[in-house]
């Protein structure tokens, strides 16, 4: 089997980081991207590289698709120098910012950086990287449960995620003849830094998410980390084009 690689964006904290680690521990490489934590990303790497993966930490930011052109090559450059190759196999759309706004009084602005950040940065980064994913590899694109049922607050985050939900179906359409697959995780709600750690630090939050979870309690980063390590593992080639939620059964 052929040393698997996996870019990850928005892998300095929260879910992006677990799946990092839960990848890198199955031995898969990782080429993971930061906006504005570089010394935790950093870190990151280091963790992986003392696991025996490799590992390579890049700024981004999905909200500039005009940086995108320059990240690439990165990417292509890294990938050259220290794994002698020109393609990866699997990529992470992870990266994203939250949102809790009600729908009367959210502003150009915050909806069009929800766009820009969980709707166009994924599009065109996708469509950017193609040339150095490897046919057989994989999309997996990350959604949320909000872009199912229906919580007040999120009218504009939820709209984009259900965007990149549509998406998917049609990455997975047109790039099955590369034999690349394309798939959406929606994670229910998960104790992260996410929209200031309201998840984990809020009572009520918390206890509200837990209350309507069939599990009884919110998500933690190590319950989605495990299933992007499920999703990126050769067991899972033939789910292609789904929308696969992981909330404990939130909201049923
Ligand atoms: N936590 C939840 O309850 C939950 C539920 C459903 C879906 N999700 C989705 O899961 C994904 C990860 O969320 P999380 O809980 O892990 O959040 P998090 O703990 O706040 O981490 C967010 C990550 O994304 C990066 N990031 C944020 N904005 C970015 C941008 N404009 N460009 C590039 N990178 C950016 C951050 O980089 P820096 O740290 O370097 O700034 C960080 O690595 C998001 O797409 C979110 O919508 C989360």
């Amino acid at each position: 089997m052929s040393q698997k690689i996996a870019l990850i964006t928005g892998a300095s904290r929260g879910l992006g980081k677990n799946a990092a680690l839960k990848l890198a521990a199955k031995g898969v490489d990782i080429i993971l991207t930061w906006r504005s934590k570089g010394q935790e990303a950093q870190e990151v790497v280091q963790q992986i590289n003392a696991s025996g993966a490799r590992a390579v930490a890049i700024q981004l930011d999905t909200g500039d698709s005009k940086t995108f052109s320059v990240f690439v090559n990165e990417v292509r450059q890294q990938l050259t120098t220290r794994w002698q190759r020109d393609s990866f196999d699997y990529l992470l759309n992870n990266a994203g910012t939250a949102l809790h706004q009600d729908f009367a009084t959210t502003s150009e602005e915050q909806f069009d950086e929800m766009v820009n950040v969980h709707f166009k940065g994924p599009f065109f980064l996708t469509q950017k990287l193609l040339p150095l994913m490897v046919n057989g590899g994989r999309i997996l694109n990350v959604s949320s449960g909000l872009a199912r049922f229906s919580l007040p607050g999120s009218s504009a985050y939820a709209s984009v995620k259900g965007a990149i939900e549509v998406l998917t179906r049609y990455q997975a359409k047109e790039l099955g003849v590369r034999g690349i697959t394309a798939n959406v995780l929606a994670p229910g709600a998960i104790e992260t830094d996410f929209s200031d750690g309201r998840v984990r630090d809020n009572p009520q939050v918390n206890a509200s998410v837990a209350s309507m979870t069939a599990l009884g309690r919110p998500g933690l980063p190590d319950d989605i980390g495990d299933v992007v390590a499920l999703l990126l593992s050769d067991e899972s080639h033939w789910i292609n084009g789904q929308r696969i939620e992981a909330s404990g059964g939130m909201a049923l």
